[in-house]
């Protein structure tokens, strides 16, 4: 018996319930020791929950008086009682310290309720908005709230599913960036690597639950402080996966520091899972396929009347799928089913995916001198577009004359194939010098055209995440992608553009707290305002400026109803008041108490979880339906068993439907009724108490 194992048998004999924590924490530190990373869980993290409800039972912590910036009492305290009277409601309060048991009463407002570590957790979601405009496409999420509690709430509606997750941590500069049990961490704090290993380590531990263990990978971008312990902490997770680092170039025009070397780069450690491969990156020198234009424009103010020479009848036969015929322009007034029929022609009009028409990109006249020169693609569209159209700009066109690009032959449906002599990308090493990746150029500036006049600490160049994202989800184009430390959303932003390039239906999720900056938060004590008031959670990040950003990259307008200025650039270039054909839903996490919450309540709050669970996409069940179960585009919810026949026949005629929840606390009725379900339907039980299915412990 080690002195420690001793010592903690003795501690037992007095004590044993802290014998045993003490144990636990000497086991957990001693099965680090091989690996050479070691650290002190120091205290367990405690989350305020600001927008929770005081209740009988909850941990609380007195807040500061109202307008000043004092420190609050970091002493927890457990409601016994509440008071209530006709004007007001008080607390009776019982200090969490055997050794010092006090009681004493404070007003509700002035309380904050305390998840601390291990205590039971009940996460909600509730929709604050959302954008519409990718028709049956799935939706991105952006989450307002604490990601370690949003990542439990994940392993219900993503365990194994995610593709793949990039991160960009706080970088823990001692520069008030992040914040441990409430406190921002300085450079002088003796415990600030252990505190930052422990946030870093418990989120990890369970992003890993969330990754597709046969192929998805981890992104995380760190810089000089922490990337030495954060490389032998991601060994240690991911022990068996190969784990590589990269240096990005982020500010190419950084000044140097007396005696050091000047800093240009930041790193980004990529973490394979599975079988994951990298696609290409960069030039390699061998001929690469050209890339194609869209005919159909997708900028929301080019609707169809817009520019009358812009809407007609493009007649593609359906046997070879070659254009046959460009019919006139129409007016605003004719109606397409009244267009000229060409026998086993289909008529294709430039229609968005939800409906809306719009135009096209050319002219019937330059249309067809594109097409006669072979620089007209077809392939299978969509419901509203049967057929996308697309066609090869100008420029190309000029340069395949010029002789720079060659053509290697000709497709069925009449198209040339060009190629790019030696223009094929290859593997991308580890030194990553591009001017794209230009965080200021690209991150700072960039997000200032989006959301004018709101400003965010160092986002990432929009181009470097999309770079690091297309390696490994090119292939992938129903790829799921996670950020939960989304900042300003660029990794929202990067995924849409990705399926600008090639039609994909990608969807991220994107986590972040509702932190107000350091330097404003002051201000904002001044004027006697709290972390909750609406007043104050309206500057935070989320709403403030991740929502917004996400709203503008998809609607190409600002806050403020302008059109956002300029152009992408690069890889996909055209204005970005084009906007995207995307979905987007906002949520805040919120946190139920099992008691106290009618069941209709409870349930409207996890229904976006069933959702989510079942693709994010098509309608949502919000209400729990009247009449024993509902059905919609993706999933189905049976609330009342004995209407398990008629939910069964609804849930088969829908093709592509994932899911079937079925609300029970009787496991054989769940069973018959699995029985009958189609084999590509997923059967989720669900426990009657719906607050029930989703209690997750904080922190293991
Ligand atoms: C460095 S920033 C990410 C910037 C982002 N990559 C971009 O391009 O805008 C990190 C973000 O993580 C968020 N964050 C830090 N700790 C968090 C926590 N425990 N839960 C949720 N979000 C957190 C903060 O809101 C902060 O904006």
């Amino acid at each position: 018996m080690s002195r420690l194992t001793d010592l903690i048998t003795q501690v037992k004999g007095k004590n044993n319930q802290l014998g045993a924590d003490l144990e636990r924490e000497f086991r957990i530190l001693s099965a680090r020791l091989p690996f050479g990373l070691n650290f002190e869980r120091h205290s367990p993290e405690a989350v305020e929950l600001p927008q929770r409800p005081v209740r009988k039972g909850d941990k609380v912590r007195v807040l500061p008086e109202r307008g000043t910036a004092a420190k609050g009492d970091a002493r927890l305290w457990q409601v016994v009682r509440i008071i209530k009277t006709d004007q007001s409601k008080a607390a009776e309060l019982e200090l969490l310290d055997p050794r010092d048991p006090r009681v004493r009463t404070v007003a509700v407002d002035d309380l904050v309720v305390v998840a601390e570590f291990r205590d039971t957790i009940y996460p909600g979601l509730i929709s604050t908005g959302r954008v519409d405009q990718g028709g049956d496409k799935p939706y991105h999420t952006v989450i307002n709230g604490e990601n370690y509690h949003v990542l439990r709430a994940l392993t219900f509606t993503h365990r194994s599913k995610i593709d793949a997750i990039y991160i960009d941590p706080p970088y823990n500069t001692g520069a008030k960036d992040w914040k441990y049990n409430n406190d921002y961490v300085e450079g002088d704090d003796l415990y600030r690597h252990s505190k930052w290993l422990a946030m870093m380590e418990r989120r990890l531990l369970t992003a890993r639950e969330l990754l597709n263990p046969e192929g998805s990978v981890l992104i995380i971008t760190i810089d000089e402080k922490e990337y030495l312990r954060l490389g032998l902490l991601l060994e240690q997770i991911f022990e068996g996966s190969r784990v590589q680092m990269v240096s990005i170039t982020i500010s190419p025009r950084s000044t140097s520091r007396a005696n050091e070397f000047s800093r240009v780069d930041e790193y980004a450690f990529f973490v394979f899972v599975g079988n994951v491969e990298i696609g290409a990156g960069e030039r390699s020198g061998d001929d690469a396929e050209v890339r194609w234009l869209y005919l159909r424009r997708t900028q929301r103010s080019l609707v169809r009347g817009s520019r009358p020479r812009q809407f007609y009848p493009v007649y593609v036969d359906r046997k070879t799928q070659k254009i046959v015929h460009i019919g006139d322009p129409m007016s605003s007034n004719d109606r397409v089913e009244d267009v000229p029929v060409v026998k086993g022609a289909t008529p294709v009009f430039p229609i968005a995916p939800d409906g809306t028409p719009l135009i096209w990109g050319l002219t019937g006249p330059s249309l067809q001198q594109a097409l006669d020169g072979g620089y007209v693609r077809v392939t299978p569209g969509n419901e509203h577009q049967p057929y996308t159209i697309a066609y090869l700009s100008t420029e190309d066109i000029k340069r395949v004359q010029r002789g720079e690009y060659r053509t290697t032959g000709t497709r069925t449906d009449g198209s040339k194939i060009v190629v790019i002599p030696g223009g094929k990308a290859s593997r991308p090493s580890t030194v990553w010098r591009e001017a794209r990746h230009d965080a200021g150029a690209y991150g700072t500036s960039l997000l200032r055209s989006l959301i004018p006049g709101r400003s965010f600490p160092f986002p990432k160049s929009l181009y470097a995440v999309e770079d690091a994202l297309r390696l490994f989800i090119r292939s992938k184009p129903n790829a799921i992608v996670l950020d939960f430390f989304s900042g300003s959303g660029t990794t929202a932003h990067a995924v849409m553009r990705l399926n600008r390039q090639d039609g994909g239906r990608r969807q991220s999720i994107s986590v972040t707290n509702n932190e107000v900056a350091a330097n404003e938060q002051k201000a904002l004590r001044e004027k006697g305002l709290r972390p909750g008031d609406a007043e104050w959670e309206q500057w935070g990040i989320c709403d403030f400026i991740t929502k917004p950003r996400v709203e503008a990259a998809i609607t190409g307008k600002a806050p403020d109803g302008q059109s956002v200025q300029g152009e992408y650039k690069f890889t996909d270039e055209f204005p970005l008041a084009e906007g995207f054909e995307e979905n987007a839903e906002f949520f805040t996490l919120t946190y139920e108490t099992p008691v106290a919450v009618s069941h209709h309540a409870a349930f409207s709050r996890i229904a976006p979880l069933l959702w989510m669970r079942a693709g994010g996409r098509g309608r949502r069940i919000d209400r729990l339906p009247a009449t024993g179960w509902a059905v919609v585009e993706a999933y189905g919810l049976l609330v009342d068993v004995d209407n398990a026949a008629p939910f069964q026949k609804a849930i088969a005629k829908i093709e592509d439907l994932r899911v079937a929840y079925i609300v029970t606390d009787d496991e054989r009725r769940f069973q018959v009724i699995t029985r009958h379900l189609p084999a590509h339907v997923e059967p989720v039980r669900l426990y009657e108490s719906y607050l029930a299915n989703f209690s997750f412990a904080n922190g293991e």
